[in-house]
């Protein structure tokens, strides 16, 4: 079955299949004659967390190839685990009712749980601080798309890192390709998992941890900025503390190479300055976009279309 739970699911041929796929996407959308493909099919968009481009991207990406959609927002609310039901039986009902499930759960490896049970795919739109691997590929895509290539790029991570889970499903993709070096530029309250750390050592991957924003931006091809996630913080005076360690300013514009890119899963909140919006090589509007044609591909993708 096509479930999509994890980036370290997938070798590379597929990765190339996907971002091919989405290519072809993004010209059938721009030309106007997307085929309705998944005429018939009905795409369920569950969310136990708030989303503005998950959800919505998947919603629309369903609807331009021809589906329908239902979906539950606000799902720990609105939904039946608000009485007590458990995910097991939640899975069922849905997979009785739709032919795909997309799924956001704050708690991590609920879409692992899901597909135990699931007899339709099942699709992770985020776990908690785990992954979020339909982000981890629009940000692939993206990164192909500005630059022209996956290989020999110097890329910096900044802010959270400890609870961003779109960093955690772009690395393993990042992997496949050759010269990339990653730069994790966090305070030390926000640095990455030492389980994932050691991982990188394991695999041999070329990485700094870095205290600094500004240390290498002029060395860096990407920069991809992460949102301090407050939502995840037990205490909010932790949260306080290092909220706003890591910004990216109007005046870092001036170190970054001509041809860099600034990138950010999004919501934003003040980890940038609004004035970089501006600069051609913030990257982040065109990323969310990128994420449409991306999902389109995936829904194809999980329903072996
Ligand atoms: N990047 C991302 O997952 O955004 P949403 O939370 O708005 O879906």
């Amino acid at each position: 079955m096509g479930n999509i739970i994890s980036t370290k699911q997938f070798k590379k041929e597929e990765v190339e299949k996907i971002l091919a796929q989405a290519e072809l996407m993004e010209k059938s959308l721009k030309k106007g004659n997307v085929k309705q493909i998944l005429k018939n099919k009905i795409v369920a968009c569950i969310f136990f967390e708030p989303s503005t481009r998950t959800r919505l991207s998947f919603e629309t990406a369903a609807l331009k190839l021809g589906a329908q959609v239902i979906s539950a927002e606000n799902a720990m609310e609105n939904s039946s685990a608000h009485k007590g039901e458990t995910i097991e039986d939640t899975t069922k009902i849905i997979c009785s009712y739709a032919d795909l499930v997309v799924i956001r759960h704050p708690v991590a490896h609920t879409p692992e749980k899901m597909a135990k049970v699931a007899t339709k795919p099942i699709i992770n739109a985020g776990d908690g601080a785990n992954e979020h691997p339909t982000q981890g590929l629009l940000d692939l895509y993206t990164i192909k798309k500005e630059h022209g290539r996956l290989n020999n790029l110097n890329i910096g991570f900044g802010g959270d890192l400890l609870n961003s889970r779109t960093l955690k499903s772009l690395v393993p993709l990042l992997r496949f390709y050759k010269g990339n070096k990653f730069y994790f530029l966090s305070p030390t309250e926000l640095e990455l998992p030492r389980e994932f750390i050691k991982e990188l050592k394991n695999n041999e991957i070329a990485f700094e941890e870095l205290r600094s924003l500004e240390e290498k931006l002029g060395e860096l091809d990407v920069l991809y900025m992460t949102r301090v996630q407050k939502e995840r913080f037990a205490n909010l005076k932790d949260y306080e503390k290092v909220k706003d360690l890591f910004i990216f300013k109007k005046e870092h514009l001036k170190k970054i190479k001509k041809n860099a890119i600034i990138m950010h899963p999004l919501p934003k909140i003040n980890e940038i300055e609004l004035e970089v919006d501006a600069d051609p090589r913030a990257a982040y509007f065109r990323q969310a976009q990128n994420g449409l044609y991306i999902r389109m591909a995936l829904l194809c993708y999980s329903l072996g279309l």
